[in-house]
């Protein structure tokens, strides 16, 4: 185990952050080089590229012994396995379909995980200026103002995130629209924005109640649910379990009760996890 403090990998990855951040503002509104990965909806850009590029070199010159996990090195054919060593979880451009539209609402994502628990978490959406910072047991923050779940226990008062995913498996297809025909008249409202990582965010703000998705992987959820659980919510499997960051689904709220109320009433799916074939 590293003997380096948690206050310089946080200070080096938040400057990175920052630096990555201008990748994405200055290509936001240009034309992309966009392929195609697991499906037609499943994007990448030659700005995802370069923003995880930029990151795993600055941090891997910073502390040579710390492991990655990249969205699009695992894309590349990389191993996707969570050891006990420090691991940075990056998603260089979550939300790349809004990206690529020039949609406001995307994210750079770092997390640092070290005995498979998280330890910082930084999400970054350099549009809309809007950094979520987290360290384990400090709290989380939007741009240095500390952030709070909304304490909300009751359904019918929630306003719920439940994105649609880069999946068209029918299994999966049939999965989210079951759940949005039962929740639509137990909820307060239901909303799909299309960056997991920022959505989880906006529950440690407490402008969303119940946040959940299947099929997500391990770079859109590493850094953000550390935001959840320091904002005083809770992150769970999506039947209400222990949460598993290699199992590609969760469910994130604000508090333990409406989480409970919410996870019967969810129709399951289970996606091969993260690992198993990347
Ligand atoms: C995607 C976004 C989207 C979610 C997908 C993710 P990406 O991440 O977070 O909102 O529904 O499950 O894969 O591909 O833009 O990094």
């Amino acid at each position: 185990m590293t003997t380096q403090p948690k206050q310089e990998w946080f200070t080096v990855a938040l400057n990175l952050v920052k630096e990555a951040g201008k990748v994405v503002r200055a290509a936001i509104n240009k034309k992309k080089n966009i392929e195609i990965k697991s499906s037609a909806v499943d994007l990448v850009t030659e700005s995802d590229k370069a923003v995880e590029k930029m990151l795993i070199t600055g941090l891997s010159e910073t502390f040579p012994d710390h492991k990655f996990i990249g969205e699009e090195s695992v894309a590349g054919g990389e191993k996707c396995v969570l050891t006990s060593e420090p691991t940075w979880i990056i998603d260089p451009i979550d939300g790349t379909m809004n990206f690529v539209h020039s949609f406001p609402y995307t994210c750079i994502s770092v997390g640092l995980w070290v005995d498979k628990k998280a330890e910082i978490g930084i999400v970054y959406n350099p549009i809309l200026e809007q950094m979520f910072t987290a360290t384990k047991g400090e709290g989380a923050y939007l741009n240095g103002e500390r952030i709070h779940t909304s304490g909300q226990t009751e359904l019918n008062q929630a306003l719920v995130f439940a994105e649609m995913g880069t999946s068209h498996d029918p299994v999966k297809v049939d999965t989210v629209l079951t759940n949005l025909t039962t929740l639509m008249t137990k909820v307060h409202g239901i909303r799909a924005m299309g960056s997991c990582a920022l959505n989880i965010c906006q529950l440690a703000t407490g402008g969303v109640d119940i946040c959940y998705e299947y099929g997500v992987h391990a770079w859109d959820m590493a850094a953000a649910s550390l935001l959840v659980t320091e904002a005083g919510g809770v992150v769970v499997d999506t039947e209400g379990g222990e949460f598993d960051l290699m199992r590609r689904r969760v469910l994130c709220a604000a508090t333990p009760e409406l989480a409970a109320k919410i996870a019967p009433l969810l129709k399951q799916y289970q996606p091969e996890p993260d690992g198993v074939c990347n």
